[in-house]
C-alpha cells in the first residue's frame, strides 16, 4: 500500500517556565505551516526540539543529560535532526554547536519564525543557528497549536522579555527587552479559546504589570479579557511587586472570574539582600503591598519565589526570609538555591560566597517552614463549600477528579457524573499538605 502521510514529525520537549510552554505552542504552529505534525514521543520523530531554560545551572545540566539520550537515538537514525531552542540556546549560542557536533540547530526565543529556514540548512547537513534578539517580535499574529491534551486551561502570552535587571537573573539576557503584544490579538486569542470550550486562561509575561500597548494598561487588558466570558477563569503570571498597581487589584475585585490568587515573588525577606539583588523594594514596602492586597482582596491567596544563599547572605538575613514567610503565610512557594549565572550583575560584581552546604541547609529550612504553613493555611477551607474547576483524574484513582479553586488550591473529590472542564461545588471535608479533599454538593 502507498503511504499517504508524508508529513514530517516533530517532537518538542519543553523545560522551564510557563512562557516556554507557550512558546513551544508557537513553534508547533510555525512548524505546522512548514509541513510538520507534532508527535508525543521522540522515537518516531524526524525532528527533536528541546525548548530550554537557563535560569539555574541544574536546569541546564538536566537538559544536557537529555540531549545525550537524543544523540544516542541519532546514532541509530542518522537522518534525525536535533535542535536546541529557547533560553539555553540564546545563552550559549555557537558554543553549543561547537561542543555538540551532532547538534543540527540552535534558535533563540526571538528566532522562531526563522525555523523553517534553519531546518532547510540543517537538512542539507550544515549546522544552523539564529540567536538574534528583537525589540519587536511578539508572535502576535501566530495562532498557537495547543499541545496540552487537557482542553480546560491554556496559556496566552501577552508580552515578552524583561527590562528589570535583578542582579541574579539571566532572563533579560536570554529573552531580551520587554515588549507588549497587540491587545487586539490577545483578546481574539482568548475569544477563540473560549469558543473552543476552554474554561481558564493564564496571561503570561515576565512582568505582566508593566504591560503597555498603545496606552492599554495591564489592568485594562485584564478587565477586557475577563469580560469575554464570565465563565472563563482568568489568571496571570508573573507580577513584580514594584509594578503591581492598585488598579490591578481593583480589577481583580470587580470580576468574579479573575482568580483570587497572586504570585508575587519576594526572593528574600531582608531589605539588604533585596538591595543587593536590585529588586527595587524593601521588606517593609513589600509587606505594605501585601497589606493592600489583603485590604482590597481579603480572600486572595499568595504564592512566591524565594532564593536561598544569595551573595553575602548572612544568617540574620536568612532568618529575615523565614520571618517574612511567617508573616505573609504564602499558600505556595517556589524555593531555590542561588545559582550564579554568567553575565549577570551578581556574577560581575559579587562573590558567590555562600558555601554549598550552607545554601542547602538554608533552602531546607525554607522548604520545611513552607510545608508547615502550606498545610496550615489550607485548613482555612475546611467546612467551606468551594467552586472547583475540574481539570482531570486525580493521581490516585479514576474514580476521583481534581481541580482548583479560584484561590488556586487543589481539591480532590469523587468523580460522580462530572468531567474535566465542569465547575463543581465541593464541600471541603479534609486536607493533606498539598491538597484539599471534599465531597460534591448540589
Ligand atoms: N539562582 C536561583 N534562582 C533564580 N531565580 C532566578 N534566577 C536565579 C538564580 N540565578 C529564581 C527566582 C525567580 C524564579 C523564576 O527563579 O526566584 O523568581
Ligand atoms: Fe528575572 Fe526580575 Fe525579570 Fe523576573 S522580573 S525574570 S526575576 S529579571
Amino acid at each position: 500500500m502507498i503511504k499517504l502521510d508524508t508529513s514530517l514529525k516533530v517532537y518538542i520537549e519543553t523545560y522551564g517556565c510557563q512562557m516556554n510552554v507557550s512558546d513551544s505552542e508557537v513553534v508547533a504552529s510555525i512548524l505546522k505551516d512548514a509541513g510538520y505534525v507534532t508527535v508525543h514521543s521522540y522515537g518516531q520523530a524526524d525532528l527533536i526540539l528541546i525548548n530550554t531554560c537557563a535560569i539555574r545551572d541544574n536546569a541546564e545540566q538536566k537538559i544536557r543529560n537529555r540531549l545525550d539520550v537524543f544523540r544516542q537515538e541519532k546514532k541509530k537514525r542518522p537522518q534525525l535532526l536535533i535542535g536546541i531552542i529557547g533560553c539555553m540556546a540564546e545563552r550559549l549560542k555557537e558554543k553549543l554547536l561547537e561542543e555538540v557536533k551532532s547538534l543540527d540547530l540552535v534558535a533563540g526565543p526571538d528566532a522562531y519564525r526563522d525555523l523553517p529556514n534553519l531546518l532547510r540548512t540543517a537538512g542539507s547537513g550544515q549546522q544552523a543557528m539564529n540567536v538574534l534578539l528583537s525589540m519587536e517580535e511578539t508572535y502576535a499574529d501566530i495562532s498557537p497549536v495547543r499541545l496540552d491534551k487537557n482542553k480546560v486551561s491554556s496559556f496566552v502570552s501577552i508580552m515578552r522579555g524583561c527590562n528589570n535587571m535583578c542582579a541574579y537573573c539571566i532572563v533579560p539576557y536570554t529573552r531580551g527587552g520587554e515588549r507588549s503584544r497587540d491587545a487586539g490579538t490577545i483578546l481574539r486569542e482568548v475569544q477563540e479559546l473560549s469558543d473552543m470550550g476552554y474554561k481558564e486562561v493564564t496571561l503570561l509575561g515576565q512582568n505582566v504589570d508593566s504591560y503597555d500597548w498603545n496606552g492599554v494598561s495591564f489592568a485594562q487588558l485584564l478587565s477586557r479579557v475577563a469580560e469575554i466570558n464570565p465563565l472563563l477563569r482568568v489568571r496571570f503570571s508573573t507580577s513584580h511587586p514594584k509594578d503591581m498597581s492598585e488598579e490591578v487589584l481593583h480589577a481583580m475585585a470587580r470580576y468574579d472570574n479573575i482568580c483570587k490568587s497572586i504570585h508575587l515573588p519576594v526572593q528574600s525577606g531582608s531589605s539588604a539582600v533585596l538591595q543587593r539583588m536590585k529588586r527595587e523594594y524593601t521588606r517593609e514596602w513589600y509587606l505594605d503591598k501585601i497589606a493592600s492586597i489583603r485590604r482590597i482582596l481579603p480572600e486572595a491567596t499568595l504564592s512566591t519565589d524565594l532564593i536561598a544563599g544569595f551573595c553575602g547572605e548572612t544568617e540574620e538575613e536568612h532568618q529575615e526570609t523565614l520571618s517574612l514567610m511567617k508573616e505573609v503565610r504564602y499558600d505556595l512557594a517556589f524555593m531555590f538555591k542561588y545559582s550564579e549565572r554568567p553575565k549577570t550583575y551578581a556574577s560581575r560584581h559579587y562573590k558567590d560566597d555562600i558555601p554549598e552546604e550552607v545554601k542547602g541547609r538554608r533552602l531546607q529550612e525554607i522548604i520545611d517552614l513552607q510545608s508547615i504553613i502550606s498545610a496550615e493555611v489550607k485548613k482555612q477551607d475546611l467546612g467551606k463549600t468551594v467552586e472547583v474547576l475540574a481539570e482531570g483524574f486525580s493521581k490516585r484513582s479514576r474514580e476521583e477528579l481534581f481541580g482548583r479553586t479560584s484561590q488556586n488550591r487543589v481539591v480532590v473529590f469523587p468523580r460522580e457524573q462530572y468531567h474535566a472542564g465542569d465547575y463543581v461545588r465541593v464541600l471541603v471535608t479534609g486536607s493533606t499538605p498539598a491538597t484539599l479533599l471534599g465531597k460534591v454538593v448540589r
